[in-house]
């Protein structure tokens, strides 16, 4: 019998199975949500890190950029840095890589101080982590290298770990696109907001806005919801209720200083 595709479901088991992992070569592994971030050891600007262990309690966006030395790059890196005093507020911590050396980073991140204006932002100095991964073992570990695309720079994927070193979110963009720092911002303040209060947040959430309560999990509750009976929580159907949680009550559980 001809193997082609339209075939293969025909075959016996056992050459099916052959044929389809012939074709279908597995994918690189890679962390996803709710797994433990791989641990590393790695040369940064600001010496040797041991991840995720020197951040245990505190969450970290580790993230990866193409290249140093290019525009992209360097508005977003400029970004981060001055986001860094806000995010540390949340208890959360930087750190980038690119597959270029510690050199390479030293005299790049020199030259965004010296050099660069953006936004009206100038003598911005990055004071995070950015590893030295030459060897690609990080960005290999983490996959974020989309062969598609390039084999020997990184795209812009930003995993965020949690302060018990569990990745709970990962982004990607293409090396053309900077990233959208106000959505980094709001994924943290919406995963600490969900564990602190045991709810899950809608679509475009912003602190102060109502917040999904846990779906009825007995017939009981769902009619109570639906009856009125838990205070604050609103439903439109039995599935989907809400509850308000102000601004500063989400302020007071996550912001850390
Ligand atoms: C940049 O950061 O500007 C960039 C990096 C790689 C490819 C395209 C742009």
């Amino acid at each position: 019998m001809d193997a082609g595709p339209a075939n293969i479901g025909r075959l016996p088991r056992k050459e099916r199975s052959e044929l389809m992992s012939e074709e279908q070569p597995t994918a690189p592994a890679m962390p996803r949500i709710g797994d433990p971030a791989p641990a590393f050891t790695a040369i940064t600007t600001q010496g040797e890190i041991n991840f995720p262990a020197d951040y245990k309690g505190k969450w970290v966006i580790l993230f990866s950029h193409p290249a140093d030395f290019t525009p992209v790059c360097t508005s977003e890196f400029m970004t981060f840095a001055m986001m860094e005093e806000e995010l540390r507020a949340y208890n959360t911590e930087l750190v980038g890589l690119s597959i270029d050396g510690l050199y390479s980073h030293i005299a790049w991140l020199r030259t965004i101080k010296e050099k660069m204006t953006f936004r009206g932002w100038s003598n911005v100095e990055v004071n995070f982590p950015l590893i030295e991964d030459i060897t690609m073992h990080v960005a290999t570990l983490y996959g974020m290298i989309m062969p598609g695309e390039s084999s020997t720079k990184a795209a812009r994927a930003v995993f965020f770990i949690d302060p018990k070193g569990i990745v709970r979110t990962i982004l990607y963009y293409p090396q053309s696109m900077g990233r959208n720092f106000d959505e980094i911002l709001r994924i943290i303040k919406a995963l600490q907001t969900a564990d602190a209060f045991g709810v899950a947040t809608p679509a475009d959430w912003q602190p102060g806005e109502r917040v999904i309560v846990p779906t009825a999990g007995s017939c009981g509750v769902a009619k109570d919801r639906m009856e009125g009976a838990e205070e604050g929580v609103e439903c439109v159907d039995w599935f989907f209720c809400t509850r308000p949680i102000s601004l500063e009550e989400v302020e007071a559980a996550i912001r850390k200083a």
